[in-house]
Protein backbone atom coordinates (compact mmCIF):
# COMPACT_ATOMS: atom_id res chain seq x y z
CA UNK A 1 0.00 0.00 0.00
CA UNK A 2 2.12 2.58 -1.24
CA UNK A 3 -0.52 4.99 -3.11
CA UNK A 4 0.33 8.91 -2.65
CA UNK A 5 -2.55 10.87 -1.15
CA UNK A 6 -0.61 13.91 -2.18
CA UNK A 7 2.57 14.96 -3.30
CA UNK A 8 5.12 14.64 -0.46
CA UNK A 9 7.08 17.44 -2.13
CA UNK A 10 4.26 19.90 -1.71
CA UNK A 11 5.10 22.00 1.29
CA UNK A 12 1.49 21.70 2.64
CA UNK A 13 1.57 17.89 2.89
CA UNK A 14 0.91 17.13 6.72
CA UNK A 15 3.69 15.29 8.06
CA UNK A 16 1.10 12.85 9.64
CA UNK A 17 -2.37 12.59 8.46
CA UNK A 18 -5.30 10.02 9.63
CA UNK A 19 -8.79 9.95 7.40
CA UNK A 20 -11.67 8.83 9.23
CA UNK A 21 -9.66 5.97 11.22
CA UNK A 22 -11.90 3.40 13.26
CA UNK A 23 -10.60 0.79 15.31
CA UNK A 24 -12.72 -1.26 17.87
CA UNK A 25 -11.26 -4.01 20.46
CA UNK A 26 -14.59 -6.76 20.50
CA UNK A 27 -17.52 -5.03 20.66
CA UNK A 28 -16.24 -1.81 22.50
CA UNK A 29 -15.62 1.30 19.61
CA UNK A 30 -12.56 3.07 20.92
CA UNK A 31 -11.87 5.15 17.37
CA UNK A 32 -15.30 6.03 15.76
CA UNK A 33 -14.01 7.99 12.52
CA UNK A 34 -11.36 9.91 13.64
CA UNK A 35 -9.73 12.51 11.33
CA UNK A 36 -6.45 14.43 11.99
CA UNK A 37 -3.74 16.49 10.11
CA UNK A 38 -0.60 17.74 11.65
CA UNK A 39 1.37 20.57 9.60
CA UNK A 40 5.31 19.87 10.16
CA UNK A 41 6.46 21.71 13.48
CA UNK A 42 3.22 21.54 15.33
CA UNK A 43 3.36 20.26 19.15
CA UNK A 44 -0.22 18.78 19.11
CA UNK A 45 -1.21 17.93 22.71
CA UNK A 46 -3.95 15.09 23.47
CA UNK A 47 -6.45 15.15 25.48
CA UNK A 48 -9.06 13.47 27.11
CA UNK A 49 -9.86 11.31 30.05
CA UNK A 50 -8.62 8.16 31.28
CA UNK A 51 -9.20 5.02 28.70
CA UNK A 52 -10.94 7.30 25.77
CA UNK A 53 -8.13 5.88 23.31
CA UNK A 54 -5.56 8.68 23.34
CA UNK A 55 -2.59 5.94 23.61
CA UNK A 56 -4.73 3.63 20.87
CA UNK A 57 -5.25 6.40 18.57
CA UNK A 58 -1.39 7.82 19.03
CA UNK A 59 -0.02 3.49 17.88
CA UNK A 60 -2.10 3.88 14.85
CA UNK A 61 0.54 6.67 13.61
CA UNK A 62 3.64 4.68 14.62
CA UNK A 63 2.61 1.06 13.16
CA UNK A 64 1.46 -0.94 16.58
CA UNK A 65 -2.37 -0.92 15.68
CA UNK A 66 -3.93 -1.02 12.39
CA UNK A 67 -6.98 0.68 11.82
CA UNK A 68 -9.97 -1.48 11.23
CA UNK A 69 -10.87 1.03 8.40
CA UNK A 70 -9.36 4.21 7.43
CA UNK A 71 -6.24 5.77 6.48
CA UNK A 72 -2.97 6.60 7.77
CA UNK A 73 -0.30 8.45 6.27
CA UNK A 74 3.25 9.91 6.79
CA UNK A 75 4.14 12.52 4.43
CA UNK A 76 1.57 11.70 2.11
CA UNK A 77 3.08 8.17 1.63
CA UNK A 78 -0.16 6.12 3.18
CA UNK A 79 1.62 3.47 5.75
CA UNK A 80 -1.50 1.81 7.19
CA UNK A 81 -1.40 -1.70 6.14
CA UNK A 82 2.28 -1.76 5.53
CA UNK A 83 4.41 -4.91 6.31
CA UNK A 84 6.10 -4.85 10.32
CA UNK A 85 9.73 -4.76 7.75
CA UNK A 86 8.79 -2.15 5.20
CA UNK A 87 7.44 0.07 8.52
CA UNK A 88 10.46 -1.04 10.29
CA UNK A 89 12.29 1.54 8.64
CA UNK A 90 9.98 4.23 8.53
CA UNK A 91 9.92 3.91 12.59
CA UNK A 92 13.31 5.68 12.39
CA UNK A 93 11.55 8.67 12.02
CA UNK A 94 9.45 8.27 15.26
CA UNK A 95 10.43 9.02 18.77
CA UNK A 96 8.20 7.19 20.89
CA UNK A 97 8.01 7.75 24.59
CA UNK A 98 6.00 4.92 26.33
CA UNK A 99 3.20 6.13 28.65
CA UNK A 100 5.43 3.76 31.23
CA UNK A 101 8.71 4.89 29.61
CA UNK A 102 10.07 1.46 30.18
CA UNK A 103 13.77 1.49 30.51
CA UNK A 104 15.64 -2.12 30.32
CA UNK A 105 16.06 -3.16 33.95
CA UNK A 106 19.52 -5.16 32.92
CA UNK A 107 21.57 -2.40 31.04
CA UNK A 108 23.00 0.87 32.78
CA UNK A 109 21.23 4.32 31.36
CA UNK A 110 23.80 4.58 28.57
CA UNK A 111 23.19 1.21 27.12
CA UNK A 112 19.71 2.10 27.46
CA UNK A 113 20.12 5.05 24.77
CA UNK A 114 22.64 2.95 22.73
CA UNK A 115 20.68 0.21 21.93
CA UNK A 116 18.26 2.27 19.26
CA UNK A 117 21.45 3.30 17.60
CA UNK A 118 23.18 -0.62 17.84
CA UNK A 119 20.13 -2.14 16.22
CA UNK A 120 19.77 0.63 13.77
CA UNK A 121 23.55 1.32 11.89
CA UNK A 122 26.88 0.47 12.33
CA UNK A 123 28.60 3.02 14.35
CA UNK A 124 31.89 2.24 16.00
CA UNK A 125 32.00 2.26 19.52
CA UNK A 126 33.17 5.51 20.08
CA UNK A 127 31.11 7.51 18.09
CA UNK A 128 27.93 5.65 19.67
CA UNK A 129 29.56 6.81 23.39
CA UNK A 130 29.40 10.11 21.71
CA UNK A 131 26.32 10.05 20.41
CA UNK A 132 24.64 8.74 23.98
CA UNK A 133 26.77 11.73 25.63
CA UNK A 134 24.95 13.95 23.40
CA UNK A 135 21.52 12.60 24.07
CA UNK A 136 21.53 12.64 27.88
CA UNK A 137 23.39 16.12 27.95
CA UNK A 138 20.25 17.11 25.83
CA UNK A 139 17.99 15.60 28.49
CA UNK A 140 20.40 17.48 31.51
CA UNK A 141 21.58 13.99 32.95
CA UNK A 142 25.32 14.21 32.04
CA UNK A 143 26.87 11.96 34.35
CA UNK A 144 24.38 9.37 34.63
CA UNK A 145 25.77 7.24 32.20
CA UNK A 146 26.98 4.03 33.99
CA UNK A 147 23.84 3.98 36.43
CA UNK A 148 21.29 1.14 36.60
CA UNK A 149 17.87 2.38 36.45
CA UNK A 150 17.14 1.24 39.84
CA UNK A 151 19.48 4.02 40.93
CA UNK A 152 17.50 6.99 39.30
CA UNK A 153 14.14 8.73 40.43
CA UNK A 154 10.77 8.39 38.17
CA UNK A 155 12.19 11.84 36.44
CA UNK A 156 15.33 10.30 35.58
CA UNK A 157 14.05 7.26 34.02
CA UNK A 158 11.81 9.38 32.36
CA UNK A 159 14.35 11.67 30.84
CA UNK A 160 16.83 8.79 30.08
CA UNK A 161 14.11 7.06 27.74
CA UNK A 162 13.30 10.79 26.41
CA UNK A 163 17.05 10.09 25.71
CA UNK A 164 16.26 6.88 24.16
CA UNK A 165 13.27 8.05 21.94
CA UNK A 166 15.60 10.87 20.53
CA UNK A 167 18.98 8.78 19.87
CA UNK A 168 18.24 8.21 16.32
CA UNK A 169 17.10 12.24 15.40
CA UNK A 170 13.42 11.53 14.79
CA UNK A 171 11.38 13.68 12.93
CA UNK A 172 8.18 13.12 15.08
CA UNK A 173 8.31 12.53 19.11
CA UNK A 174 5.47 11.14 20.30
CA UNK A 175 5.05 11.79 24.25
CA UNK A 176 2.54 9.47 25.80
CA UNK A 177 1.59 11.04 29.49
CA UNK A 178 5.37 12.45 30.17
CA UNK A 179 4.62 13.42 33.54
CA UNK A 180 2.52 10.95 35.01
CA UNK A 181 3.95 10.27 38.25
CA UNK A 182 6.32 13.22 38.81
CA UNK A 183 5.89 16.20 40.89
CA UNK A 184 5.14 19.47 39.76
CA UNK A 185 8.87 20.75 39.43
CA UNK A 186 9.88 17.35 37.97
CA UNK A 187 6.91 17.78 35.79
CA UNK A 188 7.92 21.14 34.77
CA UNK A 189 11.36 20.16 33.78
CA UNK A 190 9.69 17.90 31.10
CA UNK A 191 7.66 20.50 30.25
CA UNK A 192 10.67 22.32 29.54
CA UNK A 193 12.35 19.32 27.85
CA UNK A 194 9.48 19.42 25.48
CA UNK A 195 9.90 22.94 24.32
CA UNK A 196 13.72 22.55 23.83
CA UNK A 197 13.52 19.57 21.91
CA UNK A 198 10.88 21.72 19.12
CA UNK A 199 13.04 24.74 19.25
CA UNK A 200 16.77 22.91 18.87
CA UNK A 201 15.43 19.84 16.74
CA UNK A 202 12.51 21.45 14.64
CA UNK A 203 10.41 18.00 15.23
CA UNK A 204 6.98 17.89 15.30
CA UNK A 205 5.72 16.61 18.38
CA UNK A 206 2.45 14.83 19.62
CA UNK A 207 1.92 15.28 23.60
CA UNK A 208 -1.04 12.60 25.35
CA UNK A 209 -1.31 14.19 28.37
CA UNK A 210 -4.08 14.96 31.69
CA UNK A 211 -1.65 18.00 32.93
CA UNK A 212 -2.87 21.16 31.72
CA UNK A 213 0.43 22.52 32.83
CA UNK A 214 1.67 21.02 29.42
CA UNK A 215 -0.86 21.96 27.43
CA UNK A 216 -0.65 25.46 28.82
CA UNK A 217 3.27 25.31 28.59
CA UNK A 218 3.88 23.16 24.86
CA UNK A 219 0.98 23.20 23.23
CA UNK A 220 0.42 25.01 20.14
CA UNK A 221 -2.89 22.84 19.62
CA UNK A 222 -4.59 21.06 21.89
CA UNK A 223 -7.72 17.92 20.96
CA UNK A 224 -9.73 16.33 23.32
CA UNK A 225 -10.78 12.89 22.47
CA UNK A 226 -14.39 11.70 23.74
CA UNK A 227 -16.64 8.90 22.90
CA UNK A 228 -14.39 7.45 19.57
CA UNK A 229 -14.18 11.53 18.46
CA UNK A 230 -12.23 15.06 18.67
CA UNK A 231 -15.12 16.91 20.66
CA UNK A 232 -12.47 20.06 20.64
CA UNK A 233 -9.61 20.93 18.15
CA UNK A 234 -8.03 24.77 18.77
CA UNK A 235 -5.59 26.49 20.36
CA UNK A 236 -4.54 26.73 24.34
CA UNK A 237 -6.42 30.01 25.07
CA UNK A 238 -9.62 28.66 22.92
CA UNK A 239 -9.71 25.91 25.21
CA UNK A 240 -9.55 27.76 28.40
CA UNK A 241 -12.21 29.93 26.84
CA UNK A 242 -14.51 27.12 25.75
CA UNK A 243 -17.49 27.16 27.29
CA UNK A 244 -18.46 23.69 25.70
CA UNK A 245 -19.32 21.87 28.85
CA UNK A 246 -17.31 18.46 28.84
CA UNK A 247 -14.55 20.99 27.54
CA UNK A 248 -15.00 22.45 30.83
CA UNK A 249 -15.48 19.49 33.22
CA UNK A 250 -12.16 18.37 32.14
CA UNK A 251 -10.61 21.72 32.82
CA UNK A 252 -11.86 22.10 36.05
CA UNK A 253 -11.66 18.91 37.04
CA UNK A 254 -15.44 18.35 38.41
CA UNK A 255 -16.85 15.54 37.91
CA UNK A 256 -20.39 15.04 36.02
CA UNK A 257 -23.72 13.84 37.22
CA UNK A 258 -22.64 10.43 35.16
CA UNK A 259 -19.21 10.01 36.61
CA UNK A 260 -20.68 10.31 39.80
CA UNK A 261 -22.86 6.98 39.09
CA UNK A 262 -19.96 5.32 39.55
CA UNK A 263 -19.74 5.80 43.31
CA UNK A 264 -23.34 4.84 43.54
CA UNK A 265 -22.86 1.39 46.05
CA UNK A 266 -19.49 1.96 46.54
CA UNK A 267 -19.45 3.88 50.15
N1 LIG B 1 -4.60 -4.23 22.76
C1 LIG B 1 -5.81 -4.01 23.30
N2 LIG B 1 -6.73 -4.98 23.37
C2 LIG B 1 -7.96 -4.76 23.88
N3 LIG B 1 -8.37 -3.56 24.35
C3 LIG B 1 -7.49 -2.57 24.31
C4 LIG B 1 -6.16 -2.72 23.78
N4 LIG B 1 -5.53 -1.54 23.86
C5 LIG B 1 -6.40 -0.68 24.42
N5 LIG B 1 -7.58 -1.29 24.69
C6 LIG B 1 -8.77 -0.64 25.26
O1 LIG B 1 -9.03 0.55 24.54
C7 LIG B 1 -9.46 1.58 25.40
C8 LIG B 1 -8.60 2.80 25.23
O2 LIG B 1 -7.31 2.52 25.76
P1 LIG B 1 -6.13 3.58 25.80
O3 LIG B 1 -4.99 2.88 26.39
O4 LIG B 1 -5.96 4.18 24.46
O5 LIG B 1 -6.72 4.68 26.78
P2 LIG B 1 -6.05 6.06 27.19
O6 LIG B 1 -6.94 7.15 26.73
O7 LIG B 1 -4.63 6.07 26.73
O8 LIG B 1 -6.14 5.96 28.80
P3 LIG B 1 -5.06 6.41 29.94
O9 LIG B 1 -5.21 7.90 30.04
O10 LIG B 1 -5.55 5.72 31.16
O11 LIG B 1 -3.71 5.98 29.49
C9 LIG B 1 -9.44 1.00 26.82
O12 LIG B 1 -10.75 0.59 27.14
C10 LIG B 1 -8.52 -0.19 26.70
O13 LIG B 1 -8.87 -1.19 27.60
MG1 LIG C 1 -2.83 5.93 27.65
Amino acid sequence: MADKQNNPSDGNTPIIQLIDVHKRFGTHVVLDGVNLSIPEGQTLVIIGASGVGKSVLIKHIVGLLQPDSGQVYYRGQRVDGLSEKKFSKLRRNFGYLFQLSALFDSMTAGQNVAFPVEQASKKSRAEIDRLVATKLRLVGLDGVQHKMPTELSGGQKKRVALARAIALDPEVILYDEPTTGLDPVRADVINELILRLKNNLRVTSIVVTHDLSTVFKVADRVAMLMGGNFIFDGTPTELRESTEPRVQRFISGRASEEDLLELDGAA
